[in-house]
């Protein structure tokens, strides 16, 4: 078991990949804070964790608010002695033209997505840097190093997250703590089940992945219960793409002649 003991937070643990990294961490043995602001979805994923028969609290609150991460980081020792690892998920996506974005639709997703990821790693990372040791995890997305037209302030929170990552492990990192980001690529998930439900859109959204389809939020949790383990004792400041190779497939969709002078036939997968 890779998380064996090990006590892990998940802000936005309530739904997607932050549900499907906690069910994943406690299947590796570790005890699960679920931090969401939907107290519901959080006792959903609550259930999935007992199940995999290991010990799950929920914390209700906005990782937007210091107050409230600083209550994370306090029910979480006191419900397990201590905190080994925080993967910060909790967003909420707010699309819309440059032109057209509103001060509070900004400011909203950059408290969320970027204030609150580095207010949750600093409540969390004082415990960890006092027992000297922990591993936090950042979520961005391809939307991190690609900009994303038309999703508002979401790639530039995203960028964010990336440097947050790599100060956090630069910062810490000899002090026992490290820090890296996993930016997911297409992951169909309640954030974008609306964008999946046209079947067009769905088919062509898997047709520029060079693997030819879209990921599972399970393929995100993966890379983010190998980061949180000691497994990975040496990756720090390290950006881990799990995307199907999206991000970096431009080539595979611009049209051209080949070295022999053939023409390529454009093929999306
Ligand atoms: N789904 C994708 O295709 C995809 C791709 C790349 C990156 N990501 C990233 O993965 C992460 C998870 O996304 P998802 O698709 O699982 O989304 P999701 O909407 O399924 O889950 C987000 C969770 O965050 C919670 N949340 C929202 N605001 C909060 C707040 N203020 N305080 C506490 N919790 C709050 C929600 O209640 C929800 O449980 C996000 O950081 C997202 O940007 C997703």
């Amino acid at each position: 078991m890779m998380l064996k003991g090990k006590t892990i937070i998940v802000t936005g643990g309530a739904s997607g990949i932050g549900r499907a990294t906690c069910v994943l961490a406690a299947s590796e043995g570790a005890n699960v804070a679920i931090a969401d602001i939907n107290k519901e979805l959080a006792e959903e994923t609550q259930g999935l964790v007992e199940a995999e028969g290991a010990k799950a609290i929920i914390i209700e609150m906005d990782t937007s608010k210091a107050a409230d991460a600083k209550r994370m980081a306090d029910e979480t020792v006191k419900a397990f002695g201590t905190i080994d690892g925080i993967v910060c998920s909790a967003i909420k996506l707010k699309p819309s033209a440059l032109e057209d974005l509103s001060e509070e639709d900004w400011d909203m997703v950059i408290d969320i997505g970027l204030k609150g990821y580095f207010l949750c790693a600093q409540a969390a990372g004082r415990v960890m840097l006092e027992q000297g040791s922990g591993s936090i995890v950042f979520i961005s997305s391809i939307g991190g190093v690609q900009a994303y037209n038309g999703a508002g302030a979401y790639s530039v929170a995203k960028a964010g997250a990336i440097m947050l990552g790599n100060l956090v492990g630069v910062e810490w990192g000899n002090r026992g703590v490290r820090g890296n980001t996993v930016a997911p690529g297409q992951i169909p998930t309640p954030m974008t089940a609306a964008m999946f439900a046209d079947p067009e859109i769905a088919a062509g959204r898997a047709a520029v992945v060079p693997m030819g389809r879209v990921g599972e939020a399970n393929e995100i949790a993966e890379a983010c219960v190998w980061l949180l383990s000691d497994r990975a004792s040496y990756v720090n400041a390290a950006t881990i793409k799990v995307d199907g190779g999206q991000a970096e497939s431009k080539m595979m969709h611009t049209p051209g002649r080949n070295w022999g002078g053939k023409k390529i036939q454009y093929k999306a997968n």
